[in-house]
């Protein structure tokens, strides 16, 4: 007799086992710099709240406000009673941000990657990744009926080699995709050359800069201004949820892109519109990006300082250039037991195993704030170091 349900036991326990469990941590309190996890005061590591935004006076007041004004909740998905002017606000400031024509916010970047890239293109066309984009944007692509060509990790010349097979093989249309930060390793794809590349055969580009915003480029506006390729690139997409300290999707871009997008993606059309006290702090954030500059040089010196540290530990730190910096352990039980040390010593630095990094690729991703200070730092490297040490990582 078949027994519905007990793959469920199954397959948990077999993660578990493996070591690909996720053991949740609860936060008891704000994401802040030091934080209380699970009972115990922490300094943490693993957030994405790179500009600690999500604790910023400006943000807290704006969504307080309009709780009064807008109340709880939007009532309804944009297209049909859900679009409230605090909506067209966000976006209208969004694209003054991006230096682009336009933007449309969702509820979320996945909801945003999962809902546009598969109206981009369709039978007869072709989307082409780099082999580790986020598992959105791999969503995405599955919900294509489009041909797939995967190029090499940041390997430019691979990817002029697919691009050019494309082009001969007369796809009616070429979508290439990438992540902009790529987010277990925090290495930069290298966009300006993508677009460049892509405009031989006259592909579209886009790129998910999620871990981008509030990071890289002129005042953290991301990757088309840390190329200086501002409105070159065809679909930017990235998230409130990170650097911006709230949550919500967007895309930046030409203005029909924009009416492309909302007529087309469903996750768009068929789910409800972010509350308006989301939309609010997302807006206040993008106004304290555009006259605090303190946020992100304060996030700069502090990487470049844990960086150091760890790479003078004689840790390998991968090949990243942004706030995420990985320590890299190899095997999955290991960085787990690094990753719970550190925790019981203070210090809030999760593992990272398969699927999400490849299984001989384990490691523990560190992600940098800017209200962390010198202090919290060296205390976060002198534990990396010990617990390091006693686990024979270095
Ligand atoms: C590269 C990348 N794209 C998309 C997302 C999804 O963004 P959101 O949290 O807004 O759904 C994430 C978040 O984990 C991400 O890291």
């Amino acid at each position: 007799m078949r027994n519905s349900n007990a793959f469920l036991r199954d397959e948990y326990n077999e993660l578990v086992e493996k070591g690909f469990d996720w053991k949740i941590r609860v936060l008891e309190g704000p994401s802040a710099p030091l934080c209380n996890v699970d009972g115990k005061e922490v300094i943490m590591l693993c957030s994405n709240n790179y500009l600690n935004l999500s604790n910023h006076p400006r943000l807290i007041s704006a969504a307080k406000k309009i709780l009064d004004t807008h109340g709880a909740g939007s009532g309804s998905v944009r297209p049909i009673a859900g679009t409230m002017d605090v909506h067209i606000q966000v976006e209208k400031a969004l694209a003054k941000f991006k230096g682009t024509e336009a933007a449309l916010v969702y509820q979320t970047g996945f909801a945003a990657n999962a809902g546009l890239v598969p109206q981009l293109v369709g039978k007869g066309d072709v989307i082409i990744s780099d082999e580790l984009n986020h598992g959105s944007i791999i969503d995405g692509v599955r919900l294509t009926k489009a041909d797939r060509m995967v190029f090499g990790h940041n390997d430019m010349g691979e990817c002029e080699k697919v691009l050019k097979e494309a082009d001969k093989k007369g796809y009616r249309r070429i979508l290439v995709v990438t992540d902009g930060v790529f987010s277990m390793d925090g290495d930069i794809a290298q966009m300006d050359k993508i677009v460049k590349l892509a405009e031989e055969v006259g592909a579209m580009t886009y790129v998910d800069d999620c871990h981008g915003e509030g990071v890289i480029g002129k005042e953290g506006r991301g990757i088309g201004a840390h190329y200086s390729i501002e409105g070159k690139i065809d679909v930017e997409m990235g998230t409130f949820s990170k650097g911006f300290g709230v949550v919500g999707g967007m895309i930046a871009g030409s203005q029909d892109l924009v009416n492309f997008a909302y007529n087309k993606s469903r996750t768009w059309l068929l789910s409800g519109s972010a509350p308006p006290a989301t939309t609010a702090a997302c807006k206040a954030a993008i106004e304290v990006l555009e006259t605090e500059p303190e946020h992100v040089e304060n996030l700069w010196n502090n990487v470049r300082h844990f960086k150091k540290g760890l790479d003078e530990i004689g840790f390998d730190t991968g090949n990243s250039e942004t706030a995420i910096t990985p320590v890299m352990v190899g095997e999955s039980h290991k960085a787990k037991a690094l990753s719970e040390a550190l925790i019981q010593n203070g210090i809030f630095a999760l593992p990272i195993v398969f699927p999400m990094v490849a299984r001989d690729k384990a490691r523990i991703r560190t992600m940098m704030n800017a209200g962390l200070t010198k202090e919290h730092l060296d205390t976060a490297l002198d534990q990396f170091e010990k617990q390091g040490k006693k686990l024979k990582i270095v």
